[in-house]
């Protein structure tokens, strides 16, 4: 694999407003994008996200450290930089009197791509996009989620080597939040390397391969969802038991059901729970079919089982000491998109 993105020790510092203090915006943020990957960046807001997204689109400078973009330095190289890379949904003016197809060859001249590779290329997107059918009609016509789909599109004509997504669903309603989560995964399963911002846990954790959290400009912690998530430890499997009427039926069937799993492997505690036995062990996925086995029969009737995973939300809370959307109820909403 090759790095798509590197940055080390990055570091940005804003210098102080009227009467203010500087604003240490990143403090040394150190990650790669291997190609192809679809990458996020989970945060709260002011965690530094969209400064991150800013230096790596050359549109803003870093205080110190360095970053390369498709192999390019985002400060000595900045317009090859440009070229190499998609901004999603910046609000490209797409032309309403123009059709779909001719807004992407418009997009796709000013980029240079040459002309049969661009027919290709846009034939591709179209495609893609779910727009094939609608291309030769005029984008004044077409409806929200057209538009969006259109938008993405022209971020993709030049085949960029990654496409940066700040906080894209940001003030979506959640139809069109779960519309927007198709389409970028079918970019990025057609080859685009990603990178994108998000406040939002399930969004990270639905979209995203790897993760990195950041917080106060720092990255807490980094891996896939689903080692960030097991990294704190259990999951929680709710176990209901079947039993007789009466009064210790049930107290009965749980001591039973205990007793059996006493010396498993993997389980981290044990306990009595409201309709059985709830047990906490370190992969549920793992851990189900032995609990089962070791459950089953005798006494022991097992009628019903739910497992819990810990969420992105339970990750933060443990890395950053506190709760992602706390956090965001203190702040202003960000309007736009850089
Ligand atoms: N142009 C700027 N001037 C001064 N401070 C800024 C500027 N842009 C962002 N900041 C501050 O830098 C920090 C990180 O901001 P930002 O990168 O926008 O975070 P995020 O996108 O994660 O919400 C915040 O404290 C924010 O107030
Ligand atoms: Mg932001």
């Amino acid at each position: 694999m090759s790095a798509v993105v590197d940055v080390v020790d990055l570091v940005k510092v804003y210098p102080a407003g009227r009467g203010g203090e500087p604003v240490r915006a990143l403090d040394g943020i150190t990650f790669v994008v291997e190609a192809g990957e679809f990458f996020g960046f989970l945060g709260p807001n002011g965690a530094g996200k969209t400064t991150t997204i800013r230096i790596l689109a050359t549109l803003a400078r870093a205080t110190s450290g360095q970053a390369t973009v498709a192999g390019l330095d985002v400060a000595r190289d900045a317009a090859r930089v440009r070229v190499a890379i998609g901004l999603a949904m910046q609000t490209v003016a797409l032309e309403n009197l123009l059709s779909g197809r001719e807004n992407l060859e418009m997009i796709g001249r000013l980029h240079r791509v040459p002309a049969p590779e661009l027919r290709q290329r846009v034939d591709e997107l179209l495609e893609l996009m779910g727009l094939a059918d609608a291309a030769r009609r005029l984008v004044g016509t077409y409806s929200g989620g057209m538009r969006r789909r259109l938008d993405l599109a022209t971020a993709l004509v030049h085949r960029p080597a990654v496409l940066f997504l700040d906080e894209p669903t940001e003030g979506l309603d959640p139809q069109s939040r779960m519309a927007l989560w198709e389409e970028l995964v079918r970019i990025s399963r057609a080859g685009t390397t990603m990178f994108l911002t998000t406040h939002y846990m399930e969004e990270a954790d639905r979209l995203c391969d790897r993760v990195a959290i950041v917080d106060a400009g720092r990255i807490a912690v980094e891996g896939t969802p689903r080692d960030l998530k097991r990294s704190i430890g259990s999951d929680a499997v709710e176990i209901a038991l079947g039993h007789p009427d009466g009064p210790d039926a049930l107290a009965s069937a749980q001591e039973a059901a205990l007793g059996r799993l006493s010396g498993i492997d993997g389980i981290m505690t044990a306990e009595p729970s409201a309709a059985g036995i709830a047990v906490a062990v370190a992969d549920a996925h793992a851990a189900v079919p032995a609990l089962l086995r070791r459950l089953d029969g005798d006494g022991v009737r097992v009628t019903g089982l739910t497992m819990r995973e810990p969420t992105l939300d339970d990750v933060f809370l443990r890395y950053c000491g506190r709760h992602i959307r706390a956090e965001e109820a203190d702040r202003p909403l960000e309007t736009g998109w850089w």
